[in-house]
C-alpha cells in the first residue's frame, strides 16, 4: 500500500513533518536520477490538468516537465480558454476534470476553490500558489535548505518583508513543523495573522522549533543561516504601490540587512519573481515611479555567492515530480514510515 495514494496537496498543515520530508528526500533522490539521465516513469499513461487562473514561469514549467518526465501528459488549461469562474461552477468543473484527468494542478485565488477541486473530482489535487498558501514550493525551498546544510532541525530562517502572503503564511508553519526556527520582520500591519501564528506555534511545541515574529528587520535576520523574501504585492492584490513600497523598504534585503547577520555563510532565498534587476523595464519604472531601482531584493544581493534563488527554482521541478509521483504513482510507500 502506498502512503501517500490519492492523497492532495491542499496546505501544509495536512502533513506531518515526517511526510515532508519525506517529499523533500524523495526530489533529492529524483534529481539525481534526473542527474544521470535514468528513467522514472511513475505516472506512465496518466493524464494532468493544469489549471491556472494566475500567471506562472516556474509552477507550469516544472508541472510541465516533471509530468513529462514521469510518463504523464500535462494539459495547460489557463482561464481564458475554459468555461471554469465564467459559465460553470467548482464543483462542476471538478467532477469533469476529475472523469477525465488522473490529477490536478490549481494555481488561482481562493483557497477554498482549490479545496472545492479535492473535494469533488474524486482524484488527487496540487495546490500550485493560492492567495493563503504556496506548498509546492515549501518542498523545493526546505529540499534547497537540505541540500545546502545537509539537516534541517535546528536551522534558522529569516523572512523579512510582507509577513501576510502566502509565502510568509506557509514559510512560518512549514519552518515550525519541520523544527526549523522561524524569524518573521515585518510592520504590525503586514505580520501574519493571529490565526497563522497560533497554527505555527502550535507545530513549533512539538518540533522544538522557536517561531519570532518582529517588526524589527534585524532581529529577523539575527543569527539567520537563510534570509529569505518575496514580492512586496502579491498577484491580486489591490493595495497602493506608494504606500506598499514606503511601508516595506526598513525591510529590503540589501547588503547592509544582510551584514546584521551573526552567521558568515547565510544562504539567500527568494520564490522568484523578484523585482531586482534596474536594467529591466521593470527596474526603470521602478526607478521612475518610486526612484528606487530594486524593491524587495538588491541586485548585488540577488546575485551574490550567498543566493541560492536559482538552485530553489530548478528544485521546483523536482519537488513537485516528487509530490506528483508519491501521490499519484504506482509506488510501494509503506504505512510504517509514518508512524510516530
Ligand atoms: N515561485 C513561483 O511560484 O513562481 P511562478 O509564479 O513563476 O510559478
Ligand atoms: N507572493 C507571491 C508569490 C509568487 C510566487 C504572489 O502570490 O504573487
Amino acid at each position: 500500500m502506498n502512503h501517500f495514494a490519492n492523497k492532495s496537496l491542499l496546505k501544509e498543515i495536512d502533513f506531518t513533518a515526517q511526510e515532508l520530508e519525506y517529499f523533500i528526500d524523495f526530489a533529492i533522490h529524483l534529481k539525481q536520477l534526473k542527474q544521470q539521465h535514468i528513467p522514472h516513469h511513475y505516472l506512465q499513461g496518466k493524464n494532468i490538468a493544469l489549471l491556472f487562473e494566475k500567471a506562472s514561469t516556474r509552477t507550469r514549467s516544472a508541472f510541465t516537465v516533471a509530468a513529462t518526465d514521469l510518463g504523464a501528459h500535462p494539459e495547460f488549461l489557463g482561464k481564458n480558454d475554459i468555461q471554469f469562474g465564467k459559465k460553470e461552477s467548482t464543483a462542476d468543473t471538478a467532477k469533469v476534470l476529475g472523469s477525465m484527468f488522473d490529477g490536478i494542478e490549481y494555481r488561482g485565488f481562493a483557497q477554498d476553490t482549490v479545496e472545492q477541486l479535492a473535494k469533488y473530482s474524486g482524484v488527487p489535487v496540487w495546490n500550485g500558489l493560492t492567495d493563503q498558501w504556496h506548498p509546492t514550493q515549501m518542498i523545493a525551498d526546505f529540499m534547497t535548505l537540505k541540500e545546502h546544510f545537509g539537516h534541517l532541525q535546528g536551522l534558522t530562517l529569516a523572512y523579512v518583508g510582507d509577513g501576510r502572503n502566502n509565502m510568509g503564511n506557509s514559510l512560518l508553519v512549514t519552518a515550525a513543523l519541520l523544527g526549523v526556527n522561524i524569524q518573521i520582520g515585518a510592520p504590525t500591519a503586514l505580520q501574519p495573522s493571529a490565526t497563522i501564528v497560533a497554527m505555527a506555534k502550535e507545530a513549533a511545541a512539538k518540533s522544538g522549533s522557536k517561531v519570532l515574529i518582529t517588526s524589527d528587520p534585524g532581529a529577523a535576520v539575527a543569527d539567520a543561516d537563510a534570509i529569505y523574501t518575496d514580492v512586496w504585492i502579491s498577484m491580486g492584490e489591490d493595495v497602493s504601490p506608494q504606500a506598499r513600497v514606503k511601508e516595506l523598504l526598513p525591510y529590503q534585503v540589501n547588503a547592509k540587512l544582510v551584514a546584521q547577520t551573526e552567521k558568515a555563510d547565510t544562504i539567500i532565498m527568494h520564490c522568484l519573481p523578484a523585482y531586482h534587476d534596474k536594467n529591466t523595464e521593470i527596474g526603470k519604472a521602478l526607478e521612475e515611479e518610486f526612484g528606487v531601482t530594486a524593491l524587495e531584493i538588491t541586485d548585488d544581493v540577488f546575485n551574490s555567492d550567498q543566493s541560492v534563488v536559482f538552485q530553489e527554482a530548478e528544485n521546483r521541478l523536482h519537488s513537485i515530480k516528487a509530490i506528483m509521483a508519491a501521490t499519484l504513482g504506482d509506488l510501494f510507500i509503506p504505512e510504517q514510515l509514518f508512524e510516530t
